[in-house]
């Protein structure tokens, strides 16, 4: 699927397909006159006839044997006072279904031109290119040839006329979405830490502004990194720390940094999970998915900032040399660590990225992680949860989640839950206990963040999507990117 942006409405160019709102006043607006004039009337007959009504979910598609696109749909979009966000997705995710399968080549999309009271036209523009992207979006790379979709490669022309600027956006968006989905989707016998690496180095040979900087073992063990270290014992998968270097700011401008959680398999290790759904812990690398991603839309955006990206990976195994409950660990800033549960991973390779992005003097670090569980228990799949040692800057967050559509919450993080984190041998546990399991993790990252402006995102719950549906969503990269833009 391409996409351009068109801020004309004069006619319908050469499109074969052409998608227009008809609202719940069932205005004829001056692209459904011309509609209905190429269509012989056959659009104001529905109208009068009432199968067409303006109202959401109503749509009618109209095949037009004479001159001009072949096909015609008519979206009613409701009352303006009505559409939201959600709805409007399903309404751009329905027109597509309409026509999927015989698009044609050119696909003129008016949709963005509905009136909303809740929407502004920008907004459309985002919500239509992530919801067709979407929409478009299948992971078939394993399957054999006959079970493949056909692609035909369909550009989709978005008219609006005041949303230019946020096109760019949502189209570097909604293409780094679907490299988080890919990223996400990948089997853990694929991608490993090794596989991550070569993407982050692919990535930096394709643009002059970025290089990639790929820690092996022997260099994280150098620099003091055991804890990141203690996680990958137990796999034949060596573990990575991958740096990505985007310099598209001036050479003083600190740099935002984005840490990901690339656990490319968490099986639990010694504290083996339970079989049921285990499968799905492919997708606990879904942190650095979402903060490679979003490198790719800076880079396709041009950003004139500096981002570096940090990526923690390793695979979570048991085996006869893998970490065991009570193990102690000397961290990179010298903390040392009881692991109680070698399921409380994700935490201890974060906290050794964490150190090392000290070392950049960063203007803000922002880690994400599908961190705990508890996290759905606290917000379920819709929200990823916001901690931070700065409340402005999670409210910043929070911020750029509802301008992209991609929500986030906050969970407070005071000094009180820290006492769930001692260990009477070390200087601090992997885990707090049942209660507030989001917070006591997040508590754990913020002992190694003190030196900066913070935030955590658990994305535990809104990463992917489990039951027929299964696939990773290429959340949070929408607000990310958003977040960086923020920072212009
Ligand atoms: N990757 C998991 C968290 C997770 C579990 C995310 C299920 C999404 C779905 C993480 O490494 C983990 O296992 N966390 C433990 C922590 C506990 C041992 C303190 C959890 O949440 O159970
Ligand atoms: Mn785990
Ligand atoms: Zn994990």
């Amino acid at each position: 699927m391409k996409f351009s942006y068109n801020t004309t409405v004069a006619d319908f160019g050469d499109a074969s397909s052409v998608l227009i709102p008809l609202s719940a006043d069932l205005q004829l607006t001056a692209s459904l006159q011309l509609a209905d004039k190429l269509l012989a009337g056959a659009i104001s007959a529905a109208i009068k006839s009432t199968d067409l009504n303006g109202k959401l979910k109503n749509q009618h598609l109209f095949l037009n044997s004479g001159a001009g696109p072949q096909r015609i749909l008519v979206v009613g979009t409701g009352s303006s006072d009505k559409l939201t966000a959600r709805q409007y997705r399903q309404l751009q995710a329905g027109a597509w279904s309409a026509i999927k399968n015989n698009p044609g080549t050119r696909v003129h999309n008016e949709l963005c031109l509905a009136v909303s009271d809740h929407l502004s036209q920008p907004d459309q523009v985002r919500l239509a290119v992530e919801t067709l992207a979407q929409s478009e979006y299948c992971f078939d790379q394993f399957k054999s040839e006959q079970d493949k979709q056909e692609k035909a490669p369909t550009n989709i022309s978005i008219i609006a006329p005041d949303a230019g600027e946020q096109f760019n956006q949502s189209v570097a968006t909604a293409g780094a979405m679907n490299i988080c989905r890919d990223l996400g989707n990948l089997p853990g016998n694929i991608c490993t830490p090794s596989y991550l690496a070569e993407q982050a180095t692919t990535m930096a040979a394709n643009s002059s502004k970025v290089s990639a900087d790929i820690l092996n073992e022997a260099a994280m063990t150098e620099l003091g990194m055991h804890c990141l270290l203690s996680v990958g014992k137990g796999s034949v998968e060596p573990s990575k720390l991958i740096v990505v270097n985007y310099q598209g700011g001036k050479k003083t401008d600190a740099p935002h940094i984005l840490v990901g959680k690339g656990i490319t398999f968490d099986t639990g290790g010694i504290s083996l999970k339970p079989g049921a759904a285990m499968d799905e812990m492919k997708y606990d690398m879904c942190g650095a998915a979402s903060v490679l991603a979003t490198m790719q839309a800076v880079i396709d955006m041009d950003m004139p900032l500096n981002v570096i990206a940090i990526v923690a990976s390793a695979e979570n195994m048991p085996a006869g040399n893998a970490s065991k409950p009570g193990d102690i660990v000397t961290t990179m800033s010298g903390k040392t660590v009881e692991i109680l549960n070698t399921d409380a991973e994700g935490r201890l390779v974060l906290c050794d990225a964490l150190t090392y992005a000290e070392r950049f003097k960063p203007a803000s670090v922002v880690d994400v992680a599908t961190l705990t569980g508890a996290c759905i228990i606290a917000l379920g799949h819709h929200t990823t949860a916001v901690l931070s040692n700065d409340d402005d800057f999670a409210q910043d967050l929070i911020k750029a989640g509802q301008e992209s559509f991609d929500a986030a919450w906050q969970l407070p993080i005071g000094d009180e839950y820290q006492e769930q984190l001692k260990s009477n041998f070390a200087d601090l546990a992997n885990i707090g206990g049942r209660p507030a399991g989001t917070i006591t993790a997040a508590c754990f990252l913020a002992r190694f963040a003190e030196n900066y402006k913070w935030a955590h995102l658990d994305i535990a719950g809104t990463a992917w999507a489990s039951g027929k549906a299964k696939g990773a969503t290429g959340r949070c990269v929408p607000l990310l990117v958003q977040h960086l833009v923020n920072q212009i």
